[in-house]
């Protein structure tokens, strides 16, 4: 048995080089191409139990690595100006997005997540939206209708957190949810409640876009999925929405799933207070 898993690393380890050696000389190579390349390269990995088993999930793995490193080399000098707001201190409120999505940005399938439940995303996501910056406050969340729908009955409203759902219709529920028009009304919502903590915007595609082109959600927390899953649904591009790399923990498998907990800020705009009114801050048309 043991001999067996000695053998297996052993050729995982070997696998992992040649990604990595193929991946050096090209960096948007596709699995079919690295397939090839291999093959040609050495004959002797021409198993299609390795390619399909194995090699899928270490070739997106080293993609992940990759494409992070570069990141971090890119991101560095403007991550150190402005670490200090960085820096995710409990006892700071913060707007700011929560998302898990795969390298290609996609975040949903027919109203669900593409992938298997992940553990650890979700325990991240609970204690990252409901514990509040300071005692007796309470944070918020600010979703789409269909993000809503998306929440098993027995889960929602999320408990101990404000619910906020944007909606043209009237949804049914108790509870501490409120129900808004537009993102905008969203904010102007939040600024009339007292004692909320941060506020966090959890999808799905339109309101992550509106909250990423909005100049006070400074800070995105990304849970990278490093593994290919069908999508229909896709959040923006971060990095073209002016955000850069912070800091990205190690992979971690979760349900055999690499993902890893990373985190992107943009420079913050014009300060929010608390409690300011929303109607102060300039918006772009989108939200007239
Ligand atoms: N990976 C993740 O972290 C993550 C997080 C959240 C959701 N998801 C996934 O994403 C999918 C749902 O996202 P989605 O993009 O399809 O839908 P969504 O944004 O959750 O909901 C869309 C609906 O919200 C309302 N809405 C949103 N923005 C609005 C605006 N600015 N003005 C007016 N109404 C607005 C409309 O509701 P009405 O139609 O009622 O008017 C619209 O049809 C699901 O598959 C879900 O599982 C993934």
């Amino acid at each position: 048995m043991t001999d067996n898993n000695d053998a297996v690393g052993l050729i995982k380890t070997a696998f992992r080089g040649l990604v990595v050696e193929a991946l050096s000389s090209n960096k948007s190579m596709t699995y079919a191409e690295f397939r090839s390349y291999v093959i040609a390269a050495s004959p002797g990995f021409e198993n299609d139990e390795i390619f399909n088993v194995l090699g899928r999930s270490i070739f997106y793995e080293e993609c992940c690595n990759m494409k992070l490193k570069e990141q971090q080399a890119s991101d560095s000098s403007s991550s150190s100006s402005s670490s200090s707001s960085s820096s995710s201190s409990p006892t700071t409120q913060e707007y700011a997005i929560v998302v898990a999505a795969t390298e290609n940005y996609g975040i949903g399938l027919k109203g669900g997540f593409p992938w298997p439940r992940l553990k650890k995303d979700v325990d991240f996501f609970k204690s990252k939206t409901t514990e509040p910056p300071r005692a007796s406050h309470l944070n918020v969340v600010i979703m789409g209708r269909k993000t809503w729908d998306s929440i098993p009955l027995k889960f929602r409203p999320l408990s101990d957190r404000i619910n906020i759902v944007i909606t043209s219709s009237e949804i049914t529920t108790s509870g501490n949810v409120h129900t808004v028009a537009s993102f905008v009304d969203a904010l102007t919502k939040v600024a009339t409640l007292t004692n909320t903590g941060s506020v966090y915007v959890i999808g799905g595609a339109r309101v992550y876009a509106d909250a990423m082109a909005h100049p006070w959600f400074t800070k995105i927390y990304l849970t990278r999925v490093c593994k290919e899953f069908e999508c229909d649904t896709f959040m923006p591009r971060i990095r073209e929405m002016g955000y850069r790399l912070d800091q990205c923990d190690d992979l971690v498998i979760d349900n055999d799933v690499p993902i890893q907990f990373c985190v992107y800020s943009k420079p913050s705009q014009p300060e929010k207070k608390e409690n300011e009114p929303v109607q102060e801050v300039e918006h772009g048309s989108k939200w007239g």
